[in-house]
């Protein structure tokens, strides 16, 4: 392994991303960091912003080495057919992070990247990250319209230039383009082109551009590759953390909720104990009412029957007694007849 290998590599190189956001760019963020090291751009363009992720990456090597580089980060904020359409809050947290954390140097252009073309004097850019639409008609506009732009020692990044689907044509771009200037590419992260486009490659760059040997490809590719897929392993650890979190925040108001439950059911046991009570007391009243009341009709149903025995009694009396009228008004009519008869007996004796 030759010296410049290693010192190619830098403390800047593993440093820790501040900003990481769901982004097809982030296993780049270390190269990105010993990018702005080795360049020190004074003048630092990305088209094709939207959440921030490489663009902030940028910025934070600027802050943390405190050069004088001036950034622009270039977008509609509207999204694309490749990068899907999105809504306003992109921006509004894109622009607060900004604001809260790069205002001294980072400015945000809300436009399409033809219309802010005329903001930029020719031969000012040290740094250029094009990542737009990434049809061919686009990326070919985006890098030729800019291109004038580009200082002497002006290098160009195009992203995705190993994605070959959804009519993405920067492969296309990159091939014609790594012909006719300095050029290095990284295979991992969809593939990131760097490019020298002025007429001065900067010599801290140098070995990057430097004729390709297998080894260096091998050590460049292998050492950005494990350090990039660290950073996409921390944002991947980073929503683990956040999905443990809202489990955590789900599992805390389900056991407020089950705690309320038990708190109800508590109420609603000492409720059914004190109706139960109540229960018992109203069931002893009943028994004793109905004991009073059976009591009650028992001894009128014996009065009544007592006095139903007693009316029979009286009847049969009454009856009886009329029976013996009867026999009586016989007798005496009996009598009568007995006296008639014994009357005409005597007269006809006397006869
Ligand atoms: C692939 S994304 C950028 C990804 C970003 N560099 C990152 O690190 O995740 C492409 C962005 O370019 C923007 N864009 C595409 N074409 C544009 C144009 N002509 N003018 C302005 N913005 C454009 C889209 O709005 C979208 O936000």
């Amino acid at each position: 392994m030759n010296k410049h290998m290693t010192s190619f590599l830098s403390k800047n190189s593993f440093a820790s991303p501040a900003y990481i956001h769901e982004s097809a760019w982030l296993t780049h963020i270390p190269f990105a960091f010993t990018l702005v090291e080795k360049l020190q751009p004074k003048i630092l363009v990305e088209l094709g912003v939207h959440t921030g992720s490489s663009y902030f990456a940028f910025c934070q090597a600027v802050k943390s080495a405190a050069y004088n580089t001036i950034c622009y980060g270039i977008d509609s904020w509207k999204g694309d057919e490749h990068a899907g359409y999105y809504d306003e809050d992109v921006f509004k947290e894109v622009q607060q992070y900004n604001k809260e954390n790069y205002a001294g140097f980072s400015y945000l252009i809300r436009s399409n990247f033809e219309q802010a073309l005329p903001s930029f004097e020719d031969g000012i850019i040290d740094l250029l990250h094009i990542d737009g639409y990434h049809k061919l008609e686009s990326v070919s506009n985006d890098f030729f319209n800019w291109l004038p732009k580009m200082s002497k020692k002006g290098i160009v990044l195009l992203h995705d230039i190993n994605v070959r689907e959804k009519e993405f044509g920067v492969h296309l771009l990159w091939q014609e383009l790594k012909t006719k200037y300095p050029a290095y590419e990284f295979k991992h992260g969809y593939g990131l082109g760097i490019l020298a486009v002025g007429s001065e490659v900067p010599k801290e760059l140098a070995f990057l551009f430097s004729k390709i040997n297998k080894s260096k490809e091998i050590f460049i590719n292998t050492a950005f590759g494990h350090l990039g897929s660290y950073v996409q392993h921390q944002f991947e650890f980073k929503k683990i953390i956040n999905h443990i979190s809202t489990l955590e925040e789900s599992v805390k108001k389900q056991n407020h909720l089950i705690s309320d439950q038990q708190d109800l059911l508590e109420k609603r046991d000492i409720h059914i104990k004190h109706l139960e009570q109540l229960n018992n007391n109203l069931y002893k009243q009943l028994s004793g009412l109905n004991e009073f009341c059976v009591k009650e009709l028992t001894a009128v149903v014996q009065n009544f029957n007592q006095s139903i025995t007693n009316n029979s009694i009286l009847n049969r009396i009454e009856m009886m007694q009329k029976e013996q009228n009867n026999i009586l008004q016989k007798l005496i009519k009996q009598g009568n007849q007995n006296k008639k008869i014994l009357d005409e007996v005597c007269v006809l004796l006397k006869k």
